[in-house]
């Protein structure tokens, strides 16, 4: 990051780096603006609209002249409301005191972040990840330690067991998981759990994908004995309601002063969560099934985009159980001596009509160069059968 002419940024923005997905990003609005029509793989969003109910609670809530500060850490009826969702969904047994409201799942995971890391802290970052949490972790002057899932994108708990050092603070994971799609399974989510316990390491899960499942049962590891107390887990409505412009989730943990510290960033960081969605989130009952629509939906929409992959020769993707996203390997169309592969692919399918997200966005920035992620939330069949002839066509020629 730059400094104009001697007005200096402050100094933990100075770790070299920008952001990798903004140089697709960008060129792809260019494009855009010229007229070239383009299909976005590259976001994290639904094409679903909010469901019906929701639409209503906000109408109401707007009409309640409640529209005021919120209380710290949210409504009560909201947190009393979560705490029962809590319980029955993901065996976590919280008090109302430990759920917070947060501006979406990514304002519980920086507020944590923020109220744990000391510099020179080491966090576990199972990979590939999510790409903000690096930055996380940087603007804290943490160290991230990256340890690789297996080639199913599982998670491994020796080789998480191997990371840890005295320095160790946090191990973040995230099931289902963005970029690859994968659930971690009970077994060795318990391992990490015990890892945790045993080394005093906080553990950070993040699990704004619960609700979109294709196979298998999501698991929550703050349900196991001990954990609520040493963990932070994160919700969020974004991604089950499609709800992403409305930045509300929550995070949920047992620690007493952890959970004071949280309230206390977020006072002075954003004073809370909008009034609005509150009031509709605690006023609207919405219908499971309009979830389990937009969940078929995207099911129908993974299994068309896989079985469209796996017939293009050259191709490896591990099939998503759950969550918006896919990410194959692409490498074998890439010759060999071009550098940034993944860039390379994303910008070949950009300039045919595909934006997707470099696979390098995903990790310690040299892993995952033969990959892309793909969201395959935000398109309908038809779309996605485009951007299938779109790959075959531009793999095709790059033979
Ligand atoms: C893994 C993961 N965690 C957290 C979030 C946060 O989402 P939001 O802030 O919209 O709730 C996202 C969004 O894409 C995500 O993919």
């Amino acid at each position: 990051m730059k400094s104009i002419e001697g007005f200096r940024l402050a100094k933990r923005f100075e770790f070299g780096e920008v952001e990798v997905i903004n140089f697709i990003r960008d060129k792809m609005f260019e494009l855009e603006r010229k007229g070239k029509r383009i299909i976005r793989m590259d976001m994290g969003d639904s094409n679903f609209d909010l469901p019906q109910e929701m639409k209503k609670g906000i109408e109401k809530a707007l009409q309640s002249g409640k529209i005021k500060y919120p209380p710290q850490g949210g409504l009560p009826e909201l947190r009393e409301k979560l705490r029962e969702k809590l319980k029955r969904q993901n065996k976590i047994h919280a008090e109302p005191e430990g759920i917070l409201l947060t501006n979406g799942g990514m304002g519980g995971l920086f507020n944590t972040f923020f109220s744990l890391l000391d510099p020179g802290d080491e966090v576990i970052l199972l990979q590939p990840f999510w790409s903000p949490l690096k930055y996380h972790c940087l603007y804290n002057d943490a160290k991230p330690i990256y340890v690789s899932l297996d080639e199913n994108f599982q998670l491994d708990p020796d080789r998480i067991r191997k990371a840890i050092t005295s320095r160790t603070k946090v191990i973040y994971i995230n099931t289902p998981n963005n970029p690859s799609g994968s659930i971690f399974g009970r077994e060795a989510i318990e391992e990490v759990a015990k890892i945790g316990l045993e080394n005093r390491v906080w553990i950070l899960s993040d699990e704004p994908y619960e609700d979109i499942l294709f196979e298998g049962e999501h698991f929550s590891i703050a349900s196991l004995p001990g954990v609520l107390e040493r963990s932070v887990t994160t919700f969020s409505f974004s991604k089950t309601y499609a709800a992403t412009g409305l930045r509300v989730g929550y995070a949920v943990t047992g620690n007493k002063d952890l959970a004071e510290t949280l309230i206390h960033v977020d006072r002075q960081v954003s004073t809370g969560v909008n009034t609005l969605t509150q009031l509709a989130l605690c006023s609207s009952e919405i219908d499971p099934n309009e979830i389990e629509r937009m969940r078929k939906a995207y099911e129908t929409r993974m299994e068309l985009l896989y079985q469209g992959l796996s017939q293009l020769e050259g191709v490896s993707c591990v099939k998503p159980r759950g969550g918006f996203f896919m990410f194959p390997d692409f490498s074998s169309f890439i010759p060999q001596k071009v550098e940034g592969r993944s860039f390379f692919i994303a910008d070949r399918l950009l300039e045919q009509g595909v934006a997707v997200v470099p696979g390098i966005a995903f990790g310690d920035g040299k892993s995952y160069e033969g990959h892309v992620r793909l969201n395959f939330s935000n398109l309908n069949e038809s779309e996605i059968s485009e951007a299938l002839e779109i790959f075959q066509k531009t793999f095709l020629s790059a033979e």
